[in-house]
């Protein structure tokens, strides 16, 4: 009899019809049979064990920061069980339940200004299309049906949809799936370490403000729907100034651009707030949010829209109807019930904040180290989202050739001691005139100690002066 949760094959039988019969995402297919596994079947805190009883130290929450709350709680697990037992399912569209109605009260409570009214998806991806969609009845409602056309950032992404595939900046989630949706325009990203030389920070972030205020008057702002930024972008993780952000908000206003921060990443709590634009002061008209919502129990997603935008949408007694139709899974009992338990834990267990005091930590250890090493151009981050960007040569910034493999060979260093890290390299491609260079990326879940965070920095510092070495 197997055990629960898995199906009783052995592990080669399993990679077999892995390689048969699955479509593993982030890899190419046959990858699955080089790497043979690993086949996660456990996890505690922020360790996973695979079918080997190999435990990993996990420095990705989940490998893709959904997992915040950390492996093996409990009580997420009763909540989910508990609700699918007594009501497994009822649509939203007939019945409403209590623990959506419950969620979207708690997360108006933490959600930044007036993003009052939640519309819950399963996935990030949901979550932007329906930001999207939201956005153009605004503008229709409003009398504006010409405001169409979406703003978005070079190194942004926002997820599979077409939608988001339109609006997210690396050729390698554009290009296969061209034609996109015209009207996407892309900006520049505010990528601070690789601004012109001689330009300060200040300046540099006002003229990547700037080039967004040219893009909407060069377009027509009676043509600009949107634009879709996230507070903190997620990918190569590249805060920026808190100039920045506020002039972003300025030009948003001046031309009636509706602001989508996409907090899928980072919302609930992974920089130390429980939204990346708290940390800046400035609340926009809508943003969506996912991994965090139920720190990946359960698949779950929202649309948070501000009161602004839904005073114009439903002003007129609701003759907008904005989008009447939802998904069959929008508002799932169980999934809200997880989100509950969640938000539960975090406020509990004080875990934003021990985000915030170990992600300082963190940040500071590698900025320590990285002063020292010849390689580490930039160490970045906010809370639990750190980067580490790796440069051939610190005075001209030259990243190391993609060749040479330094991202890869640092992820493989920490592999060896069972540590899960990520290059970024390895997943957001070169974008044209764009220097990337390998960026070493942390994002654990925020239950790590203070002596697991310790082992992070250490074996993250051994594993970058490995795969340095081998490559000087
Ligand atoms: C910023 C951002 N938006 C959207 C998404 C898409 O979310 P999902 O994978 O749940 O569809 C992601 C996923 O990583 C993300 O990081």
């Amino acid at each position: 009899m197997a055990l629960p949760g898995t199906v009783g094959r052995s592990k080669s039988e399993l990679v077999d019809d892995a390689v048969k019969y699955m479509w593993r995402h982030g890899t190419p297919i046959t990858a699955t049979t080089k790497a043979q596994g690993p086949i996660a079947v456990s996890g505690q805190g922020v360790h996973i064990t695979d079918i080997d009883g190999n435990t990993y130290l996990d420095g990705l929450g989940g490998g893709s920061a959904a997992a915040t709350i950390g492996y093996g709680q409990k009580e997420v697990a009763d909540a989910v069980s508990e609700q699918l037992t007594r009501l497994h399912y009822a649509s939203t569209r007939t019945f409403l339940n209590e623990p959506a109605i419950e969620l979207a009260r708690r997360i108006a409570e933490i959600a930044p200004g007036d993003l009052t009214t939640s519309f819950f998806t399963s996935s990030g991806s949901e979550a932007v299309e329906t930001a999207a969609q939201i956005i153009k009845a605004y503008h229709k409602q409003k009398g504006q049906p010409g405001k169409t056309k979406v703003i978005y950032r070079k190194t942004g992404f926002h997820g599979v949809g077409i939608t988001a595939a339109s609006a997210s900046g690396s050729p390698d989630y554009r290009d296969w799936f061209q034609p996109l949706i015209p009207g996407f325009i892309e900006v520049p990203t505010c990528y601070t370490y690789r601004r012109p030389e001689g330009q300060s920070v200040e300046d540099y972030a006002e003229a990547c403000a700037q080039a967004i205020e040219d893009e909407i008057l060069r377009q027509g702002p009676d043509t600009v729907a949107a634009l879709f930024a996230e507070s903190i972008p997620a990918g190569l993780i590249l805060p920026p100034t808190q100039s920045y952000l506020k002039r972003l908000r300025e030009i948003c206003d001046r031309y009636d651009v509706i602001w989508l921060d996409d907090e899928v990443f980072i919302g609930f709590g992974r920089t130390g707030k429980y939204f990346g634009s708290e940390h800046y002061g400035v609340v926009p008209d809508i943003a969506t949010a996912s991994k965090g919502i139920t720190g990946g129990y359960v698949p779950l997603g929202a649309a948070v829209v501000s009161q602004r935008m839904m005073d114009v949408i439903f002003g007129d007694g609701g003759a907008g109807q904005a989008k009447i139709h939802g998904h069959t899974y929008s508002g799932h009992a169980a999934a809200c019930a997880a989100g509950i338990a969640v938000m539960d834990i975090l406020a509990r267990d004080g875990l934003v904040d021990n985000v915030a005091r170990l992600g300082d930590k963190m940040l500071n250890a590698f900025s320590e180290f990285g002063a020292d090493h010849p390689n580490v151009g930039d160490v970045r981050g906010k809370g639990f989202l750190i980067a580490i960007e790796l440069v051939e040569d610190k005075e001209t910034k030259k990243p190391f050739a993609a060749s040479s493999g330094i991202g890869r060979g640092v992820v493989a260093a920490a592999m060896k001691e069972n540590f899960l890290l990520r290059s970024a390299r390895d997943v957001v491609a070169q974008s044209d005139g764009f220097e990337i260079g390998d960026i070493i990326t942390l994002f654990p879940s925020f239950v790590a100690t203070e002596a697991e965070v310790d082992q992070m920095i250490d074996i993250t510092k051994r594993a970058i002066t490995a795969a340095c070495g081998q490559a000087s």
